[in-house]
């Protein structure tokens, strides 16, 4: 009886230790084919000959090319920016005198010429730290030296009118553009040896590979953005966010359309078409929409 409770535990244990092992062998061979399919990528190569972070920075140049997002002077605030590409394109957008503050929950070294904070943007201190970073105008741009070698900002060598925008009289609200291309991260299980914190990219890249949860992760992360755009974004601003297609993004589009004039869905081309990524675009930020309104889940 003895032998046969031990013989019956030993199978449990190496069946538990079989399914172990299938699963290490799948997330190593799911990364090793993500490593193969990035090096045969056009658009891959392509960001490594024009000097760009990553791939994903063609994403928004195409939202880009069709929605004219960007005009220069812009305050944008980037969401999930590591490794920096839609923060290169935002800068290069909106200079001169635009402004890009990167968020991102990993250390990351920053585009030249971005601002970056490091922290949990669905930390409410992390939040209030970023909108107070924005409301000052002057923070993020840039300094130049005069020829008594005193600094002044940009703003200071233009009257303050002419960063009134479109007439908002809201001094809260100072930024143009929110991006989010946030994706919730999983819990790294292999290549710690790897050049894995000198270019977090290739750790944080992947999604759980199980569809509900990188749905149920995109919405929590797109509605933080959209909150987080109410209080910041002028009247007439613009909101680009990727989200993981699925059962509740119907309900999110619904206050998007709350908040904007227009929403639209984009799969980028550039966008892998396995991939059940998309973006929801908001265009031209609605004055007097209501917070209760924007925030109400449907
Ligand atoms: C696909 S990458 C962004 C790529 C970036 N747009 C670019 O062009 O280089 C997604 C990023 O979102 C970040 N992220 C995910 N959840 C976050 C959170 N809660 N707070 C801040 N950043 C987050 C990840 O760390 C990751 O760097």
């Amino acid at each position: 009886m003895a032998l046969l409770v031990l013989t019956a535990e030993l199978t449990g244990r190496s069946h538990c230790i079989r399914q172990a092992q299938q699963i290490i062998q799948r997330r190593l061979s799911s990364s090793k084919r993500w490593q193969v399919r990035q090096l045969k990528d056009h658009f891959t190569r392509e960001a490594v000959v024009q000097g760009l972070k990553s791939r994903a920075a063609f994403k928004l140049l195409q939202i880009d090319e069709k929605h004219r997002l960007f005009k220069k002077g812009q305050t944008v605030v980037d969401l999930g920016y590591a490794p920096g590409s839609w923060s290169q394109v935002a800068l290069t957008r909106t200079q001169p005198n635009g402004r890009v503050l990167g968020v991102d929950i990993i250390p990351s070294q920053p585009p030249k010429g971005v601002s970056t904070i490091q922290g949990n943007f669905l930390d409410p201190e992390v939040q209030a730290y970023v909108r107070e970073f924005v409301r000052d105008p002057r923070r993020g741009r840039p300094r130049y030296v005069d020829s008594h070698g005193d600094t002044e900002s940009i703003l200071e060598q233009n009257s303050a009118s002419d960063y009134q925008q479109d007439g908002d009289s809201d001094t809260q609200r100072t930024v143009d553009i929110v991006l989010s291309d946030m994706s919730a991260p999983w819990v790294q299980t292999t290549g710690f040896w790897k050049r894995s914190l000198s270019n977090p990219y290739n750790r944080m890249m992947n999604t759980s590979g199980v569809a509900f949860r990188d749905h149920t992760g995109s919405m929590d992360l797109c509605r933080a953005a959209l909150q987080f755009s109410y209080e910041v974004l002028k009247a007439g601003g613009h909101f680009v966010c990727k989200f993981y297609q699925g059962a509740e993004d119907k309900d999110l589009e619904k206050q998007l359309r709350v908040l904007f004039h227009r929403v639209h869905r984009l799969k980028p081309e550039s966008s892998r078409t396995e991939s059940k990524e998309a973006y929801f675009i908001g265009l031209g930020r609605k004055p007097q929409a209501q917070k209760e309104e924007v925030l109400r889940t449907p």
